[in-house]
């Protein structure tokens, strides 16, 4: 049976570089599920496809494919066949994804192509519903959280780093509206498993939080 580790939290709060580095660890796949997510908003986002239209987005639902490889350790997305991995890490896709991501269709067909992938591979994937509905069975959930002042500056460095103009106050607004919007949906919102392990990064380095997974980890397999 495939060795399964889950990490859920929202948004900042450092899930895909942490779960890079505890893959990189244990030599598993790492599986970055918001960028399938993001990978459809971006569909709808080229058809001109508005994310309050339930129904186009339910109808074009059938027309998506997406897929996942591996290259050079990275996960490369693919929509219907195109590699989209530079097209889908805006601000602008972020936000649309987390409002498409609260409809049903949506959610089904992601969550289908996810467990199938974890159902033979030992891996680490991370999103907000791994724990609560993708991955009931993990052997390790992880809750990684961190307060929105943290989330807010680490995305403000990652963004002046990038050279891009942005405002802290203005950062912190995106972060309570996404954490608001991915929370309170009616399917699979973000929220803790019951089994999951909390962890606080606000005041933890990244080496620590990942010295702290890799600790649950060998003790889950002890
Ligand atoms: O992790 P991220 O910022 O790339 O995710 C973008 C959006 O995708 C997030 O705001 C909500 C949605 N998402 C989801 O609903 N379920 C997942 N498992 C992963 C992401």
């Amino acid at each position: 049976m495939a060795f399964n580790i889950a990490i859920d939290g929202p948004a900042g709060a450092g899930k895909s570089t942490i779960a890079k580095r505890v893959a990189k660890e244990l030599s598993y796949i790492y599986v970055d599920t918001g960028a399938m997510y993001r990978a459809m908003a971006l569909y709808f986002l080229r058809k001109g496809i508005q994310p309050e239209d339930e129904t186009a987005i339910s109808a074009a639902c059938d027309e998506i494919t997406v897929s996942l490889s591996m290259e050079h350790g990275e996960q490369q997305v693919f929509l219907n066949g195109e590699n989209v991995n530079s097209f889908i890490r805006t601000e602008e896709v972020g936000k649309i994804t987390s409002a498409v991501s609260v409809y049903g269709k949506v959610r089904q067909k992601l969550t289908q192509l996810q467990r199938d992938l974890a159902e033979h591979t030992d891996l680490i994937m991370d999103g907000r519903d791994i724990g609560t509905c993708v991955l009931p069975k993990a052997q390790v959930k992880i809750y990684l959280t961190a307060s929105v002042e943290t989330r807010g500056k680490r995305r403000f460095l990652e963004l002046q780093e990038k050279g891009a103009v942005c405002e802290m106050e203005q950062i912190c607004e995106d972060i309570r509206g996404r954490d608001e919007q991915d929370m309170n949906r009616k399917i699979s919102p973000l929220k803790q498993a019951e089994d999951a392990i909390l962890i606080d990064s606000s005041e933890m380095t990244i080496d620590e939080v990942v010295d702290r997974i890799l600790g649950i980890v060998e003790e889950k397999c002890r």
